[in-house]
């Protein structure tokens, strides 16, 4: 895997050029646009008894349109304070977040709402209001940030739900919801005001392996079919694995380490990192194993009951005991 990611990665940034004189070379694009960025990002939070703690400290990113950026570090690194720090749920105490070339820490109020229709989030436990339908939860933003009509409201709203696979759900409630369908609601009304940008912290802690799977999908389709930016805070290595292009791995309020999934030449300097190679690296062989078992069942024809008796395999644990 990680020799063909190298491979699609390097196309993205190279394409053929052809030279006056016909001839095609290949020529290095532009890097991808920026979509978020962080200048020396600080954040502090006031203790009872009268100290500070820095949750965030110093902290610069890059993140370039289109990425799927995975935020990963032990419990109580900062994933969490370093993610609303970029639609400004907390504001730095010092530094700048621009997003979409906007520097959000110089909005006033209303300028800021009106930047944050561009950044999407998603939670853990789905944030949805209970007492109203699926509808009037993706509705309530649009009907917020005004400037569209009833017709063009619910127009919107059933785009959404069938962007995430729900269009028969508009009247139900969230508690005749599974999770994994809770969590497809979120992503809906996260996207309804047409986001650039969309924040997950931890969208798959709450669901089960099948549910997550699924989730993972949905996120990659977003990403791919409408160009969305995703930043996802995670402490599941299978997750950063099957969805994350980039990942920074933050250990105490500071990115420790940041690196492109498909880069399989530098060393990893962190811990979490080097769990991630492992990971790979397993994924990898669960892969070639269910691979040649395939090719063997097709050699051999075997009969139902002996493909029972043969290779068991197991999906790759969903996570690695880092926390
Ligand atoms: N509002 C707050 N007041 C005081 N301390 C806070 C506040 N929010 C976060 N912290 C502290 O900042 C640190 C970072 O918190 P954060 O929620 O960003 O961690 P995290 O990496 O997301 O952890 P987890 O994986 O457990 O969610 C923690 O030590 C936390 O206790
Ligand atoms: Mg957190």
């Amino acid at each position: 895997m990680s020799q063909l990611s190298t491979l699609f990665d390097a196309t993205k940034f190279t394409k053929l050029a052809t030279t006056a004189n016909g001839t095609h070379v290949s020529k290095q694009l532009p890097e991808k646009n920026v979509v978020i960025q962080l200048d020396q990002v600080s954040k502090s939070f006031a203790l009872p008894a009268g100290e500070q703690f820095d949750a965030v400290k110093d902290v610069s990113l890059q993140i370039h349109s289109g990425d799927i950026f995975g935020l990963i570090g032990k419990s109580g690194a900062g994933k969490s304070t370093l993610l609303r720090l970029i639609n400004l749920l907390e504001r730095p105490d010092t530094g700048t977040v621009t997003v979409n070339q906007l520097d959000l820490t110089a909005l006033d109020k209303s300028a800021l709402r009106k930047a944050r229709q561009s950044i999407g989030m998603i939670f853990q436990q789905f944030n949805l209001l209970q007492n109203a339908s699926v509808f009037q939860n993706i509705a309530l933003p649009l009907k917020i940030h005004g400037g569209l009509n009833r017709a063009q409201i619910a127009e919107r709203v059933q785009e959404c739900l069938s962007l995430v696979d729900l269009a028969d759900k508009a009247n139900s409630y969230p508690s005749q919801l599974s999770g994994g369908q809770k969590q497809r609601v979120a992503i809906a009304r996260a996207l309804a005001s047409r986001p650039a940008v969309l924040l997950c912290d931890e969208p798959s802690s709450a669901l089960d392996a099948e549910t997550t799977r699924s989730l993972l999908a949905t996120l990659r389709d977003i990403n791919a079919r409408l160009g969305v930016t995703i930043v996802i805070v995670t402490h599941e290595l299978s997750v950063v694995h099957e969805l994350c292009e980039h990942v920074a791995v933050i250990e105490n309020g500071v990115i420790a380490e940041q690196f492109a999934l498909a880069d399989n030449i530098t060393p990893r300097k962190t811990s979490l990192g080097k769990e991630l190679v492992h990971y790979a690296r397993f994924a990898q062989s669960i892969l070639e194993l269910e691979r040649s078992e395939k090719q063997t069942s097709r050699q051999f024809k075997l009969p139902d009951q002996s493909e029972q008796q043969g290779w068991h395999i197991q999906q790759p644990p969903r996570e690695l005991a880092y926390v």
